[in-house]
């Protein structure tokens, strides 16, 4: 399939060697590399142990580099002992404690300076305060913050104690911190009263109350700073104030030593099926491809200020705000708010004010603030920027250029770098100094880093420009270790696809004649908006959850700023309404998405629809969809069509034939309705997880469409529901809606059992009857 079905559209010929003057004062040269290289080629296991030892400092050194015995559940360095947060402090008191380790500005524009030696002393008071409320090694803790130094102290008092951190980013809503703290089984929650975005306090602590509220028995404790002063009730004996928790504490707390292999952090993040996964990094592997990879590829040196804007909710945050460039030694800066508040100026004010030396962000925010001109960035002095970096999505050549002539001024390269929450820290990435660049490429693997592109078969694809599934061949350091309580999916989602003998990223890319990579989008049923990974299987779930909602099918769809957008199919239970009441009914589920997940997604569009364009054998044609939403002329073969009259409707045009209209009342049995959608196989047989999910999924595949008996017993419930237009959900169901992750849960189990679909229907047509009163579910939609 790879050739026939992921081709390259991008052609792009212009390549941009680094300036003479960035050369001549960067700390690779090319020699160096070349060298780094061919050590790495001839032994790539000696090559990183040598620089675990060089880079790491280590409590007790290691004897074993690699453990692969349990392949592929790598183990790396595995008799070695160390600490994170010593790594990233302790380790430059002597020479760098005065040396300003983190600038804060908040979004009201308060600015905070730490020295190292300040930040030490700060996380040592909180890992005696969190060792007060009996948090230790291997306790599960969920941090829910402002992008303010108290997120990375809160992560390094983690790590300082054993504790294993899963930071939620705060754009989430209520119920995925109750889904990553049950998941996790967290002791304790670490949040903020709220924090600024946009001029808005986003209220923090109420998303929690609410996720606590609904179970998450596991949680003991709430430690809350307060940043916003917002009205925020305490519950007694379970909140503290962090303000209060660190009184009294000691600045020096001892490190817990703990094997490499000891878990540093959960990160959940999306896949094509299922929830969130948490995808599990080990202590010393992981601090080594974050130091390494920030020395390499940023060309970091002691006098730069280096500004990655992403959130510690997500990797990027992860490894290049709260560890990576701290275990090198470098200023962090951290910014709490939007790029566009009070004005499109405020990125380039920020980098003026604090001298910021190198800008790291993602091809969304470049595109959004592109589109307000180039006279605003021309305001600011940007004199001392001198690297700039990418991540997160493919970066189109347009917003790559802009970056490079009105950012950079055509001084600083620009590394775009390709990696993943599941790598740990950057793989492929120009090296600055060294590396021509590309607009749109990710250029080459950083050494000891081994990557190819296959086939299908898992044949290497040796033809120029010709694409395929991206993999990753040799076990590398910072690589996830597992999927947090699934290693069943872990084996499943990353090596089964080619029997464990690579590690399948889910992208698909070409090698151009030159052999730099070109990423060219996923491979699975992952969007990618705003740079941020969302399966549409979650959106899917969270459609589908509504009171109203049927069955529901999301695709991506080109966007300018986000890069993809998400649209939305959906068939409700109940007669499809038109003008106003339909406007009013997409506006109500855009919200229920953002409150049921996150406002980043919310589908851009809803198109209403009496059915789904199935095949005979009950696959949703997602291509088709796809074209649809995109406008593209219909070149897929729909004569597989189940229902060719629904086509006209897709498209936003007239109501399909009514022999088609059979809207899938008997969904409304809630585990039916779990099922409806990823119990049928999707069309795409490309991806590993795709196939992986359509398996699973197969033993419910008799509840799927288009079988005669089956839409005659639909024709005859939608009757029932159509008779009664204001039925209100089967309480049962409304049950159902609440939190996706049971909704999930449930569809697993439907798979097993195997129910007899006619019974369940009946129970539905009944519950339909009887009618049921819907929950309010509102809770303060933060936007992002
Ligand atoms: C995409 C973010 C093109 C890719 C660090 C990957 C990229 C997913 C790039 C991981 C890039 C990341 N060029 N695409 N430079 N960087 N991606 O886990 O599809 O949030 O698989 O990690 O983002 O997203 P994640």
């Amino acid at each position: 399939m790879a050739q026939k079905d992921i081709q390259s559209v991008l052609q792009e010929d212009r390549v941009f060697p680094p300036s003479a003057q960035f050369r001549a004062a960067a700390a690779l040269e090319a020699g160096d590399v070349e060298a780094m290289y061919a050590r790495a080629e001839r032994d790539h296991v000696g090559f990183w142990a040598d620089l675990a030892r060089t880079e790491v400092d280590w409590h007790r050194p290691f004897t074993r580099s690699l453990d692969g015995a349990q392949a592929p559940n790598y183990r790396w360095f595995t008799d070695g002992q160390m600490n994170v947060s010593h790594n990233c402090l302790d380790v430059h008191l002597r020479e760098r404690g005065g040396k300003i380790a983190i600038v804060s500005e908040g979004e009201p524009g308060d600015v905070r300076r730490l020295t190292y030696a300040e930040l030490h002393g700060e996380v040592c008071r909180f890992a005696n305060a969190l060792k007060s409320l009996d948090i230790g090694r291997g306790d599960r803790v969920i941090i829910y913050m402002p992008l303010i130094p108290e997120a990375v102290i809160a992560m390094q008092a983690c790590a300082r104690i054993g504790a294993v951190h899963s930071v939620v980013f705060g754009g989430f809503s209520s119920n995925a911190v109750k889904d990553r703290i049950e998941d996790a089984g967290a002791k304790l929650v670490i949040t903020a009263d709220g924090g600024w975005r946009g001029g808005h306090p986003v209220e923090l602590k109420r998303a929690v109350d609410k996720a606590l509220a609904d179970g998450c028995p596991t949680v003991q404790n709430v430690i809350v700073y307060a940043r916003t002063g917002a009205d925020c009730p305490m519950r007694a004996g379970r909140d503290v104030w962090w303000q209060d928790a660190v009184s009294g504490m000691g600045t020096t707390c001892e490190p817990e030593w703990v094997d490499a292999e000891h878990p540093l952090f959960l990160l959940y993040t999306s896949g094509s099926t299922g929830k969130p996964k948490g995808i599990q990094h080990s202590s010393a592997g992981y601090l080594l491809g974050a130091k390494t990879s920030v020395k390499w590829a940023f060309d970091l040196n002691d006098t730069d200020v280096f500004w990655c804007t992403a959130d510690v909710g997500w990797v990027t945050g992860h490894t290049y705000v709260a560890y990576g460039p701290l275990a090198a030694g470098a200023t962090v800066l951290m910014y709490e708010g939007a790029p566009t508040f009070p004005d499109g100026g405020r990125f380039w004010n920020i980098c003026q004010t604090h001298g910021v030396t190198i800008l790291y962000t993602a091809p969304t925010a470049i595109r959004a603030l592109m589109k307000l001109g180039d006279a605003i960035p021309a305001k600011y002095d940007l004199r001392k920027l001198r690297l700039l970096g990418t991540v997160g999505e493919p970066i189109n050549p347009e917003a790559w250029m802009w970056y490079h002539k009105i950012i950079g001024a055509e001084r600083c390269p620009i590394v775009d770098t390709w990696w993943q929450t599941e790598t740990g820290a950057a793989m492929m990435t120009p090296i600055p100094g060294v590396t021509p660049t590309k607009p749109g490429s990710c250029a080459k693997p950083l050494p000891g880093i081994f990557v190819d592109i296959v086939d299908d078969e898992g044949r290497p694809v040796k033809t120029p420009d010709a694409g395929g599934y991206l993999v990753i061949t040799r076990p590398w350091p910072s690589m996830l270790r597992t999927i947090w309580g699934d290693n069943e999916r872990y084996l499943q989602t990353y090596w089964e696809k080619f029997q464990n003998r690579y590690y399948v990223a889910g992208d698909s890319a070409r090698r151009d004649k030159d052999g730099y990579y070109w990423i060219m989008g996923r491979i699975d049923d992952v969007l990618n908006v705003a740079g941020h990974r969302l399966g549409t299987m979650e959106i899917e779930s969270a459609l589908v959850a509504h009171r109203l909602v049927a069955e529901s099918a999301v695709v991506s769809k080109p966007h300018d700023i986000k890069g993809e957008s998400v649209f939305a199919y959906v068939v409700l239970n109940v007669p499809r309404p038109e003008g106003a009441a339909a406007k009013a009914l997409i506006d109500e589920l855009r919200s229920w998405v953002g409150e049921q997940l996150s406002p980043i997604a919310k589908p851009d569009e809803i198109r209403l629809t009496d059915n789904l364009p199935k095949t005979r054998s009950g696959k949703i044609m997602r291509r088709l969809l796809r074209s649809i939403a995109r406008g593209e002329e219909i070149t897929q073969d729909v004569t597989t069509l189940e229902n060719p009259g629904i086509l006209e409707q897709l498209k936003g045009g007239a109501a399909a034939p009514p022999a088609t209209r059979a809207t899938p009342a008997e969904r409304a049995t809630p585990a039916k309705r779990a099922a409806v959608g990823r119990a049928v196989p999707v069309e795409r047989t490309a991806s590993p997880k795709r196939a992986a999910s359509a398996k699973r999924a197969a033993p419910a595949k008799r509840s799927a469409p288009g079988k005669p008996v089956a839409a005659a017993k639909r024709a005859a419930a939608r009757k029932e529901v159509a008779a009664r237009p204001k039925a209100k959900k089967p309480k049962v169901a409304v049950k159902r809606a609440k939190p996706i992750a049971r909704v999930k849960r449930a569809e697993r189990k439907v798979a097993k059992r195997k129910v007899v679909a006619a019974k369940s229907r009946r129970a539905a047509v009944k519950a339909v009857r009887r009618g049921s009163k819907p929950r309010s579910r509102r809770e303060s939609a933060r936007q992002k």
